[in-house]
């Protein structure tokens, strides 16, 4: 038997502050408003809480620019309320993660301001500062991810700084040992706090190539990435952190890696002295109906997303624990994406047992668990997210229409998972008593908690049902994975066996009846059927014709 862990064995919520919950009236998602829905966290069985970023902030990139590590921006509360909910999280046996940004800063950081007043200030070297080639050229050809080329131009200095993300994200030149100081010294300011564990942003992004060359090839927007992406040093930082400050404490840490592959994941994660973090984000799920962003888009293809799953199940099992997702802030609604709007609590309730049965810690992004949708805007100029606009630019510089580009991103965009949540059929959905410093979906009358709370079927007491199960059934934390069907363009079929027991997910992801056979030495009627979307479960030969989106679970 494997040897048990919490954090293998805990599910997760994620909160991105801002449109969580007004608490103080001014329209803005706030700790007060998080402390008074504790319980109702709790309630889902999750086991801790994913904050994304709390911090001070421009909000260039909402959070993900950081102004101040060590504080709370004033729009949320302050470290008081922040100790309040911290405190009342762990009352509730709910552990809670911060999330870590320390590839950049914000340009409004007092590292940088310092950075920018004189090649000989001791923050000098806290960023990369260059001197371009020639006049009016950057020191190489990367690009960045939120905006053109990844250099900004400097009069004073004459000289450029880089940023992958947005010009309000400066890179932090993490080869600097003071730089990595900092960072130890950020973690233990939480930890010491009580905080639980990061979630470490870009964290495979934080080393740069010796000397910065340019690339050979010239790839839309990622330019450059071969060298920042991955490289050897990030591990030899990452230890650095453990061996100086995690393994001080009983806390976790999960890595995001954008572009990662299981063997890349496995560096990182792998059980034994060398691992660096206890898991990896990885996005390959997240391509089964775009390509490499969001903004690519083709048709779903449920081959693509089993693909993905199975890959990263086979190459982590009993070598590194998997990091579990269907939704974040960085990504549209996956109803809307993988699912059926027609067909929301249905479709929803699959998409769920796809996911949250298999090997690894599920997270939950807010809103997930009642099935919100996503919500066209009406126009560009609506967008807040500067990724949107980012690729709304390209996309009309490869020659896409306007028309074309709004509905890209209408189905792109960032923002559909950063609409307030809806609590109720109350005004703003019960998001604010104030005016909501963003949308409101208007079909909060309908999809609210308030109206799921005490319905048996709804799609948030599945998901209830479905994380405390987990919980009382270990073959789901620990046990294998075998997937069935894997040509099957419509059903999602995976097994889970440890000592004995074994779990078996049909999910279909069609409106189209289609005919499940049972696995070859399985018998259902052998089994229990522990969960369902529809009334009425028959099993003829021993097997079934779905219905659409139907789910069954069955324990044997
Ligand atoms: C990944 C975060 O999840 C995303 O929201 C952010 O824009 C980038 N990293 C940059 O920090």
């Amino acid at each position: 038997m494997e040897k048990k862990c919490w954090y293998k064995e805990m599910a997760v919520y994620q909160i991105w502050c801002r449109s969580f919950c007004d608490g103080n009236g001014d329209g803005i998602g706030d700790l007060w408003g998080v402390l008074s829905k504790l319980d109702y966290i709790a309630s889902l069985n999750v086991d801790g809480i994913w904050f994304s970023p709390l911090y001070p902030s421009p909000n260039s990139d909402y959070g993900y620019d950081i102004s101040d590590y060590k504080s709370i921006h004033p729009d949320f509360g302050d470290l008081e309320i922040f100790k309040k909910v911290l405190d009342g999280a762990h009352e509730r046996g709910l552990r809670v993660f911060m999330d870590l940004v320390v590839n950049h800063t914000s340009d409004e950081h007092p590292w940088f301001i310092e950075s920018k007043k004189g090649t000989d200030n001791p923050y000098h070297d806290y960023y990369y500062w260059r001197k371009g080639k020639g006049k009016k050229r950057p020191p190489n050809n990367w690009d960045s991810l939120f905006e053109g080329g990844a250099w900004e131009y400097d009069k004073n200095l004459d000289e450029w700084y880089l940023h992958i993300f947005s010009k309000k994200q400066p890179d932090l030149n993490m080869a600097n040992p003071k730089v990595r100081e900092e960072v130890k010294d950020i973690m233990r300011f939480w930890l010491d706090m009580g905080v639980d564990g990061f979630r470490e942003d870009v964290i495979t992004y934080i080393s740069k190539a010796e000397g910065l060359p340019s690339a050979k090839v010239k790839l839309p927007a990622a330019t450059g990435m071969q060298y920042y992406t991955n490289l050897p040093k990030v591990h030899d930082y990452l230890a650095e952190f453990k061996h100086d400050v995690l393994d001080f404490y009983d806390c976790f840490t999960v890595g995001e890696g954008p572009r990662m592959e299981p063997d890349v994941a496995l560096s990182y994660v792998r059980e034994g002295k060398d691992k660096v973090l206890d898991m990896m984000i990885n996005f390959s799920h997240m391509e089964a109906d775009c390509f490499i962003t969001d903004f690519i888009q083709r048709p779903f293809d449920l081959i693509k997303l089993k693909k993905a799953f199975t890959k990263w199940q086979k190459a982590m099992y009993g070598k590194g624990w998997n990091a579990l997702y269907m939704e974040n802030h960085d990504h549209p609604r996956v109803i809307s994406r993988y699912g059926s709007e027609k067909y929301r609590v249905e479709s929803g309730k699959s998409i769920a047992a796809s996911y949250l049965f298999q090997r690894g810690t599920p997270f939950v992004y807010q809103g997930q668990e009642i099935g919100m949708l996503n919500t066209p805007l009406g126009s560009l100029d609506e967008y807040k997210d500067i990724m949107t606009h980012n690729n709304a630019r390209i996309a009309r510089s490869l020659g896409l229409g306007k028309s074309t580009v709004l509905k890209l991103a209408q189905k792109a965009s960032r923002d559909n998972a950063r609409t307030c949540m809806q609590w109720s059929d109350a005004p703003n959905a019960g998001f604010t008593e104030g005016s909501p410093w963003f949308v409101v979906n208007d079909n909060y009358r309908k999809i609210n908690v308030e109206s799921q709370q005490n319905d048996p079927d709804s799609l948030l007491n599945f998901y209830r049902d479905a994380l405390q199960f987990r919980r009382d059934n270990p073959v789901v934390v620990y046990g294998d994975y075998v997937e069935h069907l894997p040509k099957s363009r419509e059903l999602f079929v995976y097994e889970r066996n440890l000592a004995g027991k074994k779990l078996l997910v049909i999910c279909s992801y069609s409106e189209k009846p289609v005919r499940f056979d049972a696995p070859e030495g399985i018998h259902l009627d052998e089994g229990k059927q522990v969960f369902g979307n529809y009334e009425n479960n028959f099993v003829i030969s021993n097997g079934f014709t779905t219905r659409p989106y139907e789910m069954r679970v069955y324990l044997f």
